[in-house]
């Protein structure tokens, strides 16, 4: 059963600069709505009852977000405005599935991961990375439905244009599945063009065993000297542990760099 998610918020977003020089990214809205809530309600759709959000002192904000009743009740108090009573009680909602934990050097999303250990009980996890919105289908849903038919951790994938494969995660395919459902052999942090096993991607959303904690404590830093999850990953592949990628049908935003985040607006604009 897969009843808790990970989310790391550390990252500081450089990539929206100067939107992110005084503001959490992941609060930036996308037609309205605060990034993050999209990929909370995507999880909480998908039945994740908790939800622990990797923050550092620099992005308290995303704290505070979540944290401002005194705010909210002053202002209902004096004006029963209905939209504001229902932005609270969604507020509060989030609210009471959320967990903190703290995050203060950017080592990598493999140490953000490592930070949460304390909190993990299941023996498999969720986790989302911010910058990656799917739509129009939940992509966390199906990714649970593969994991309970193929007993496997199982992790997003997307094929992309072969020569950006040194922006992503890249998969090392074994074999299908079925139609969308690939065995993987392994998988390599943002090669070369010449090196890439394939160009099928990794987007941000994996279902992970708890094995993975004592990987990643092990693990040295590599590429850009940060401590990548694909590295405990793979370390977990070769121990023979099933891995699966799975081909999503949602639309994959990316909202991690200015052109996606501005993009992202507009197609959402227009559902
Ligand atoms: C991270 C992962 C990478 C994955 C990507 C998906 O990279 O390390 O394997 O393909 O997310 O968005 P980042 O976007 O942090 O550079």
């Amino acid at each position: 059963m897969i009843k808790q998610a990970i989310i790391p918020l550390a990252g500081l977003g450089t990539r929206l600069l100067p939107l992110t020089s005084v503001f959490a990214k992941e609060l930036l809205p996308i037609n309205g709505k605060p990034g993050i809530e999209y990929i909370l309600d995507e999880c909480i759709d998908a039945g994740i009852k908790e939800i622990v959000f990797i923050i550092s002192t620099k992005k308290q904000m995303i704290k505070k977000y979540f944290y401002s009743d005194k705010f909210y009740q002053n202002i209902i108090e004096k004006k029963k405005d209905k939209r504001i009573i229902d932005e609270y009680k969604k507020i509060l909602k989030y609210k009471k599935k959320i967990k903190f934990v703290y995050q203060n050097i950017p080592k990598g999303t493999g140490d953000a991961v490592l930070k949460t250990q304390k909190f993990i009980k299941n023996k498999y996890f969720l986790m989302l990375l911010p910058d990656d919105l799917i739509i129009k289908k939940n992509c966390s849903k199906a990714m649970i439905r593969a994991h309970k038919k193929y007993k496997a951790s199982v992790m997003a994938s997307m094929k992309v244009n072969k020569k950006t494969v040194s922006r992503w995660g890249i998969y090392k395919l074994n074999k299908k599945l079925n139609k969308t459902d690939y065995l993987i052999d392994g998988v390599v942090e943002k090669p070369s063009v010449k090196n890439a096993p394939s160009n099928n991607a990794v987007i941000g959303r994996y279902i992970l065993p708890r094995k993975i904690f004592k990987k990643l404590k092990s693990l040295k830093p590599s590429k850009g000297n940060e401590i990548h999850i694909t590295d405990a990953i793979q370390e977990l592949i070769n121990d023979k542990e099933k891995f699966v990628a799975h081909n999503f049908e949602g639309k994959y935003l990316d909202c991690g760099t200015m052109k996606g985040y501005i993009n992202s607006s507009k197609i959402i604009g227009k559902l």
